[in-house]
């Protein structure tokens, strides 16, 4: 399905290396509409907040890659801890070696699985989520925004931020302020980056079951005492549409903000979210 036409555009794409997370459904969509994307992600765990069961490990990146390739599109992948600005720069340079360039930039990498009551959640977990989802977004955005305005041929920068930069949500107040915070980020960077032809928008969708999405389902209805249907049945029963959300969703979203037909779009927080987050 290419209904945007992305041929000759090259995308990055953060956290995309764990299968069927909302970052292998961008890639594969921005591939499907004919961008050459680097897929990245953390390869390996690099600590304990950051666990081998809630990352994309190289492996599972490659596996990703290979359904892209299998689909006719072009992918390369590469190791990034968003954390990290060595490791920012050289994702960046590897985007251009391998490809030429850069035009896209989508932060989807992101942990929201260090869940607690805001008087019990330790600091270092606080550190851990605002240090993936708020700091990662500006050393990247840094980067591949000075790639882009070296070309001069303008860009698209997308975050993709939460229902949880709209609404709160009880035990993540770590997650929320850093999505809340990557709103904050999405405007700034739309003024500063506005006049060089590259505009920087986020995404907000609601509840999709990913890896993510399903340890925010495990502890949610362990903590309300419900079976994990009762739980997704109350979250399809308070959606307008009846449904949660599906990575297609999102991924059609972005590859619309990626397009020649969003030019003028910038600076804003697109809810998706079937119209249960209205502002
Ligand atoms: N699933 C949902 O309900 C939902 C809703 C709204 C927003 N989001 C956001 O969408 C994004 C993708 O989430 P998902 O649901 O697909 O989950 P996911 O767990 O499948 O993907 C998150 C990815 O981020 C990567 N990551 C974690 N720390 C990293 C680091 N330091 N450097 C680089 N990569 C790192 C993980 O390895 C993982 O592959 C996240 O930013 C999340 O907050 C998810």
């Amino acid at each position: 399905m290419k209904n945007y036409d992305l041929s000759g555009k090259v995308a990055l794409v953060t956290g995309a290396g764990r299968a069927r997370g909302l970052g292998e459904g961008i890639a594969s969509r921005l591939a499907e509409c004919g961008a050459s994307v680097l897929i990245t992600d953390l390869g390996q765990s690099p600590g304990e907040h950051m666990p081998d069961q809630h990352i994309g490990a190289a492996d599972s990146m490659e596996g990703v890659a290979q359904r892209i390739r299998d689909n006719g599109g072009t992918v390369q992948t590469w190791p990034l801890d968003v954390r990290d600005e060595s490791q920012v720069k050289a994702a960046v340079a590897r985007a251009a070696e391998c490809f030429g360039r850069l035009d896209i930039l989508v932060n989807n990498a992101g942990i929201g699985y260090l869940i607690a009551p805001c008087t019990e959640l330790p600091e270092d977990k606080w550190d851990a989520v605002l240090d993936v989802n708020l700091k990662g977004p500006f050393l990247c955005t840094k980067h591949a925004a000075r790639q882009m305005i070296r070309q001069g041929e303008g860009g698209r920068v997308i975050n993709i931020a939460s229902q949880a930069a709209k609404s709160s949500f009880p035990h993540m107040a770590a997650y929320t302020a850093s999505k809340h915070g990557l709103v904050g980020l999405t405007r700034t960077c739309a003024l500063e980056l506005g006049q060089h032809g590259i505009t920087v928008n986020a995404v907000c969708p609601n509840h999709v079951t990913t890896g993510l999405g399903a340890a925010q389902n495990d502890y949610f209805s362990n903590h309300f005492g419900l079976t994990l249907e009762q739980y997704i049945g109350n979250i399809r029963a308070r959606n307008p549409m009846r449904r949660e959300g599906k990575v297609a969703d999102t991924a059609n979203a972005v590859a619309f903000l990626c397009s020649d037909q969003a030019a003028y779009i910038n600076g804003d927080s697109l809810n998706v979210t079937g119209g249960e987050e209205m502002h």
